[in-house]
């Protein structure tokens, strides 16, 4: 009985701090719950008008991320409201800024879905200089003075996550925040921290010549 003690204790030790899938080369369990993939909500997912036409993206995979806020007081933690948010988003791009589309390539709620805006393949309208090689994300909300919730969070590096392992975004890509790029505050003050402590942030970003 002892002994059966502790082979359930060196075992679960090993679990723990050796990691066996490194040992034996198995997939590794703990990096799939930490690039758990997202959760997206399709075009037809959330009610989107047809684009007025698409421009492929010029550099693939993409090198850039590109972080943004909705940048108004308006947040939502379910699929309707952040449904109809993302709505809102754009009808006021199409019809007030004359834009083809919704400028995002993706939008996050804390209700902790992505809503698919241009998507993966094509050229967003969010970032002067950046729209030809970025994949913009844009989280529903103003982030000047808390964070996005944890779904939201979660969310966005799940998003980064999938669309690296899928081939869209480049494995040695950079996230930048909007206002490091552009005059804005977007994506908030919190969030532009919280940007900043992110892996593969970079501080010196290169527009496209493209
Ligand atoms: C990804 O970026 C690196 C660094 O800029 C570059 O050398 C590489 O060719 C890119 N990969 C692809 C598949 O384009
Ligand atoms: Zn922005």
């Amino acid at each position: 009985m002892k002994s059966f003690n502790f082979l359930v204790f060196t075992v679960y030790v090993f679990i723990l701090f050796v990691q066996p899938e490194n040992v034996f080369g198995l997939p590794n369990f703990w990096a799939n719950v930490n690039t758990a993939k997202p959760n997206i909500i399709s075009r037809n997912g959330w009610q989107a008008r047809p684009a007025n036409g698409h421009e492929l993206l010029k550099v693939t995979p993409t090198p850039y991320v590109v972080v943004h806020h909705g940048g108004s007081q308006q947040y939502c933690y379910n699929r309707n409201t952040c449904s109809q948010i993302v709505r809102s988003y754009q009808n006021y791009h199409m019809s007030n800024n004359g834009w083809a589309d919704i400028g995002y390539n993706f939008i996050i709620g804390e209700d902790g879905n992505v809503y698919e805006g241009r998507g993966w393949k094509y050229v967003g309208t969010h970032t002067p200089g950046y729209n030809a090689n970025s994949i913009g994300i844009c989280i529903i909300g103003d982030f000047t003075n808390r964070l996005p919730n944890e779904a939201a969070l979660k969310a966005l590096n799940a998003l980064i996550g999938y669309g690296v392992s899928k081939g869209s975004i480049n494995h040695s890509y950079h996230v930048v925040a909007h206002r490091q790029v552009t005059s804005t505050a977007c994506p908030g003050t919190k969030l532009y921290e919280y940007v900043k402590k992110l892996p593969r942030w970079t501080n010196n970003p290169k527009k496209s010549n493209v």
